[in-house]
């Protein structure tokens, strides 16, 4: 069935978009330019990189980004180091002001921080309103550089601070306030909470995981190595996609309040996860400082092609159709248990990753018969690890 072009339009809260999809604050929103860029090529809305009052400084290291690579090269995981923006607020609300005016059905939403002092998150928020931003964000977890001075993640890991800042800013401004929460606190649903209670209408989840990239064995230098000395640094990519499904659906599950899916989008697949694990809409980054704003064309592509597939009206009848299935440990069923089956054994080459995974790894069930595997039905307990490891898709875990 082909996807009609309506099929994208959705919305978060009051917030109405073309589609689902809206840049993340960070290196892609930097300027005013490539917001334009990237609305020209079709996402549905922006948040600038964090706008901070002028009296904060604002000095970035070099290097400040590593990242974790597959064989293939393909982006794993992504580490950075990188503060918040360093242009000024009249330059903000320059821009602010122009793109609106140019792009008045793209939803632009100004990311702020300032210092914990109230009436500083308050002149921003206001400063950004009145050049046109339709709603603001609050980041209040960035992981590296602000918490040291007491802001950022510093903030967002305790629910009173966060209930404090909200509040102040709800006070302030009409618009819809979004909350950016940080994934790096034992239980999300206490922060949360209060910032629903301080007057957020949306939360975005999730700012990036707190890090270590690795250590360089020649130098024995942290990475990224600023001059020979590094720092824990933000993570971010497709290896955070899982906490941010886990964080999105745990609110979800808990509270009445539109959510931003953030962390790890890099295709039309994980944005459809979002959405049906409860977000109305997903932020990327990462994935567009990889592979260029323009894989917005192909994700909105897929998007509308799965959900005319399914019959969906929308992103909007997508939202939220998998948390019923998520649920306690203790719920899950006992009676229906899986067993491994080779059920191409065409495809196999004997290589053995199976029998060796098994062995070492899980019940000892597989061995390698007459030039095929074979299974001992009787130790094999379905743990699913023998269809993981093997990379020709020759093993199975079924029920019954
Ligand atoms: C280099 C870089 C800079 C970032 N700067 C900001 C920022 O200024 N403000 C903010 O709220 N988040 C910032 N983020 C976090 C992203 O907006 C996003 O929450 C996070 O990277 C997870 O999404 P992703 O996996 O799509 O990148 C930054 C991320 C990266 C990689």
């Amino acid at each position: 069935m082909p996807a009609s072009p309506h099929t994208l339009k959705t919305t978060v809260g009051t917030l109405s978009l073309d589609n689902p999809f809206i840049l993340a604050s960070g290196p892609p929103t930097a300027s005013g330019d490539q917001i334009r860029h990237a609305f020209r090529l079709g996402w549905g809305g922006a948040v600038t990189k964090t706008i901070v009052p002028d009296s904060m400084e604002i000095t970035d290291v070099s290097p400040r980004f590593a990242a974790w690579k597959g064989e293939d090269t393909g982006l794993l995981g992504f580490e950075n180091i990188e503060l918040l923006s360093k242009r000024d607020l009249a330059c903000w609300t320059g821009e602010i002001a122009a793109i609106k005016k140019e792009y008045p059905d793209r939803v632009l939403i100004a990311s702020i921080m300032a210092s914990p002092d109230p009436a500083e998150w308050r002149d921003l928020a206001s400063a950004v309103v009145d050049a046109g931003a339709d709603a603001v964000e609050l980041n209040v977890s960035c992981p590296h550089g602000m918490p040291e001075r007491g802001v950022g993640a510093a903030l967002g890991q305790h629910p009173h601070l966060v209930r404090g800042v909200t509040h102040a800013v709800r006070d302030a401004v009409e618009v819809p306030l979004v909350v950016k929460l940080t994934p790096n606190v034992t239980d999300i649903l206490p922060v949360a909470e209060a910032a629903v209670a301080g007057g957020a209408d949306i939360l975005a989840a999730i700012n990036t995981v707190q890090c270590l990239m690795g250590i360089d064995l020649d130098t024995l230098e942290p990475l990224p190595s600023v001059a020979g000395a590094g720092t824990y640094g933000g993570y971010s990519g497709p290896a955070v996609k899982p906490i941010g499904l886990r964080i999105v659906s745990q609110i979800a599950r808990e509270l009445p309040v539109p959510i931003m899916g953030v962390g790890g989008v890099s295709r039309w697949q994980d944005a459809a996860e979002y959405i049906a694990v409860g977000a109305s809409a997903v932020q990327v980054c990462t994935a567009v400082m990889w592979r260029g704003a323009g894989i917005v064309r192909g994700m909105n592509e897929g998007l509308a092609g799965y959900l005319a597939e399914r019959g969906l009206s929308g992103p909007g009848a997508l939202r939220g159709l998998a948390l019923p299935r998520i649920g306690t440990h203790e719920a899950l069923s006992r009676d229906a248990s899986s067993r491994a089956r080779a059920e191409h054994p065409e495809r196999c080459t004997v290589c053995g990753r199976c029998v060796t995974a098994c062995r070492d790894g899980g019940s000892g069930a597989i061995s390698i018969g007459e030039r095929a595997v074979a299974i001992d039905e009787g130790r094999c307990d379905g743990c699913g690890l023998c269809a993981l490891v093997c990379p020709e898709g020759v093993m199975v875990v079924r029920r019954g």
